[in-house]
């Protein structure tokens, strides 16, 4: 699947769930590996990134069967035998995180206390990435870590660590789970300060393996020594995966649709309050928490379209939704974001790539060093946009596509597979096809 076409909808319509969250997966992979006892993990995302998590834990000497509970349901369950605090065996060769930043940056927080040499690397995206942000820290908790101009591949030689009092240099929740996992190998106290916060996956997974951790408004603290036992998780649907839905829904007039079981964490929703400022009509309901992770209903409908901006402070609470919302900007109304350099440095440049593929398909988009402006208000015309191997550019095109006059092509479009294999079909499904007298 090297190019999908994208046909215009009339609008978007349906119930579906859609696969289980791939950060909240890495984190359960990651701590149920170095647990005393055998942990389940139901719902496990099924994409590459997740996949990656697996492989590289099983180089690492970790016993992990995957299983497929029902033959109604393609969740898939997995079982991984903890490995202990300290059992984590030498890699026989370097760990490969492919596409995946998480695996990279947490696996390199575990690893730093591991008493033996590892090499992590990943494709050419993921060894584009920044890796500074966790070098240093790491290396000030007494671990040697060493990039390649601060980029992977990345060698990490296990220390005895120190725990340290750490100020991240930009919000981020990968590098606060990466200090905060090497921090539960260190002898004291490992605090993490956050100006804004960031997604709190690795805390509320901490709790559901039985460590202790500390939370005030803007700072969280793990002691050192803790060992985390197995447990049986569930992991709830993608919110950002079910993001992609629910912004075609507010784009195009006539749509209905509803999210079953997504995640509803609160450091995740912030592209809801967006929506609501856009005009859209959204309800939550069926709310659960769940093995410390909220969860529920969402269902999204068309009500108009408005002028929005986000600003620095929002950003973080919505970093991997902006592809989507600027998606649903070419619909209609604008979006104007600043304050997100970030994006820069994602499987993408989020800026610069999502600019291009935009324009490609019609749309007037205008960028800076940190942030974009798309402005709607005319129709897409339809083309050919190129996700440059970034999962949520190729999702975040083809909801722009839906509003075009005629096709748009996407290309390098399984990069989907990272976090939504079977995007492109669950399209087709909720796809109300245009009335012979329009564009089909
Ligand atoms: C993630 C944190 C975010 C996010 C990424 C997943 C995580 O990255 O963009 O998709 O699982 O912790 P940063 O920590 O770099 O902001």
């Amino acid at each position: 699947m090297a190019s999908v076409i994208v046909y215009p909808a009339k609008c978007l319509r349906g119930r579906l769930t859609v696969p289980g969250d791939k950060s909240i997966s890495h984190r359960y992979a990651l701590l149920a590996a170095i647990s005393n006892g055998r942990s389940t993990i139901e719902r496990y995302a099924p994409g590459a990134d997740c996949a990656s998590t697996l492989s590289c834990l099983a180089t690492l000497g970790v016993d992990i069967h995957k299983s497929l509970p029902s033959c109604q349901s393609s969740d898939t369950r997995v079982t991984i035998e903890g490995r202990g605090l300290r059992g984590l065996v030498p890699p026989a060769a370097p760990l490969n995180a492919g596409n995946s930043g998480t695996t990279l940056r947490l696996l390199s927080g575990i690893l730093a206390g591991q008493p033996f040499h590892s090499e992590i690397t990943g494709d050419s995206s993921l060894r584009r990435r920044p890796m500074k942000r966790i070098i240093d820290p790491l290396t000030q908790m007494g671990a040697k870590v060493i990039g390649h101009h601060d980029r992977p591949p990345i060698l990490v030689q296990g220390s005895s660590l120190q725990g340290i009092d750490f100020t991240p240099p930009v919000p981020s929740a990968q590098v606060k789970s990466t200090v905060l996992l090497a921090g539960l190998q260190a002898t004291g106290d490992t605090t993490v300060r956050e100006q804004q916060a960031t997604r709190d996956h690795t805390e509320r997974a901490f709790s559901q393996f039985g460590i202790n951790v500390k939370r005030h408004t803007d700072s969280i603290t793990v002691q050192g020594g803790q060992h985390p036992t197995g447990s049986h998780v569930v992991v709830p649907g993608d919110v950002s995966s079910a993001a992609f839905w629910a912004t075609a829904a507010a784009a195009i007039p006539d749509s209905d649709i509803t999210l079953l079981d997504v995640g509803l964490n609160p450091t995740r929703v912030a592209f809801l309050t967006i929506l609501e400022r856009f005009g859209t009509l959204i309800e939550t309901s069926n709310i659960a928490e769940l093995g410390g992770e909220p969860r529920g209903q969402i269902r999204v409908r068309y009500n108009g379209t408005s002028s929005i901006e986000i600003g620095e402070t929002e950003v973080p609470s919505l970093i991997d939704e902006l592809p989507a919302l600027a998606a649903l900007a070419t619909h209609g109304g604008s979006l104007r974001v600043t304050g997100a350099g970030e994006l820069r440095h994602k499987e993408s440049d989020r800026i610069t790539d999502l600019a291009s593929g935009l324009r490609a398909l019609g749309a007037s988009v205008e960028e800076w060093e940190d942030g974009f402006h798309v402005m709607g208000g005319h129709q897409l015309t339809g083309g050919a946009a190129d996700a440059t191997g970034d999962h949520r550019l190729a999702m975040a095109f083809a909801i722009a596509a839906l509003g075009g006059k005629g096709p748009s092509e996407i290309h390098n479009a399984e990069a989907v597979d990272v976090s939504y294999p079977g995007f492109f079909e669950t399209l087709a499904s909720l796809r109300v096809q245009m009335d012979d007298n329009d564009a089909s």
